[in-house]
């Protein structure tokens, strides 16, 4: 029912320099696959097929990776290696890709505001490629696209930090109407501990209804002085309803070293154990 999906992924990954020096950071690879992958790969289990970038300078891997290059692919047809690319090739042909850029880094509620043109009127999904979701039942998206059938408003997925953490998070608060399903009241981005309204984090992963638009369009800018989609998140929570979502799964922060080694180990045992 949800036909969209947004990827921002203008920002730099200042925290993997030098890797990222004239890469994107979401075409760092998890043992063989690009970050980015896996969120597509995830939007399309969740039913999206038009993915939408929001892009910047240095970005044009991104657009490449979800192209044919014809000469490599001359080059190995017909041979064993062919196989390794099956599973972006099914992606390239089931989705359809569209992307824009964005004018300046102010922030991700004005990166998603940027996307509006690719949107449209519609509610849509959110996915930060450097949060990694990965687990053997439904993806994280589609355990989103569930829940907003039943309520149609913008969903939140969160999970549980220590304390100490909330820094590095938008923080919900809410009132549990069924297990894991919580009807926000509050929210705020990044609080220090003393000021954070629970541990209930906010990960990369949104549904949004396409009244976000229009919140974002005049929505100061908050935390760092950037246009921030928690703000906007909590205008709709006064104004209606939004929701959030324990995501079943495991998740890695892979914008951080110690979540991109964790990611890589973990995907890494899963293979092997495909593997007879
Ligand atoms: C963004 C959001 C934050 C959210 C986080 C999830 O922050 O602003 O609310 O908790 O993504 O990864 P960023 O990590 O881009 O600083």
């Amino acid at each position: 029912m949800i036909k969209k999906c947004l990827f921002p992924v203008a920002g730099y990954g200042t925290r993997f320099l030098p890797a990222t020096k004239s890469m994107p950071k979401e075409m760092l690879p998890i043992v063989n696959k690009p970050l980015i992958e896996f969120g597509v790969e995830e939007a399309l289990a969740a039913g999206m097929d038009r993915m939408a970038f929001v892009t910047g300078r240095g970005k044009r891997a991104i657009e490449d990776h979800f192209d044919k290059n014809y000469e490599l692919e001359d080059q190995i047809q017909g041979t064993a290696k062919e196989q390794a690319l099956a599973p972006i090739r099914e992606l390239i042909d089931k989705c359809e890709f569209s992307y824009t850029r964005q004018k300046e880094m102010a922030g991700l509620g004005n990166a998603i505001l940027t996307g509006e043109t690719l949107i449209g009127d519609e509610a849509f999904g959110v996915v930060l490629a450097d949060d990694l979701c990965v687990n053997d039942g439904e993806g994280v998206l589609a355990q989103m696209a569930k829940l907003y059938k039943q309520f149609r408003c913008s969903i939140v997925a969160i999970e549980e930090v220590p304390a100490e953490d909330t820094n590095k998070y938008g923080i919900i608060c809410g009132e549990e109407i069924k297990a894991g399903v919580y009807r926000v009241t509050d929210m705020v981005e990044k609080p220090e501990p003393e000021d954070a309204p629970s541990n209930l984090a906010i990960i990369g992963r949104y549904i949004l209804t396409p009244d976000i638009f229009d919140i974002l369009r005049t929505t100061p800018a908050g935390k760092n002085g950037e246009v921030q989609i928690t703000d906007a998140l909590l205008q709709q929570a006064k104004d209606g309803c939004v929701m959030a979502l324990k995501f079943k799964g495991n998740r890695f922060d892979c914008g951080s070293l110690d979540g991109f080694v964790a990611a890589t180990n973990h995907v890494y045992g899963r293979y092997q154990k495909k593997t007879p």
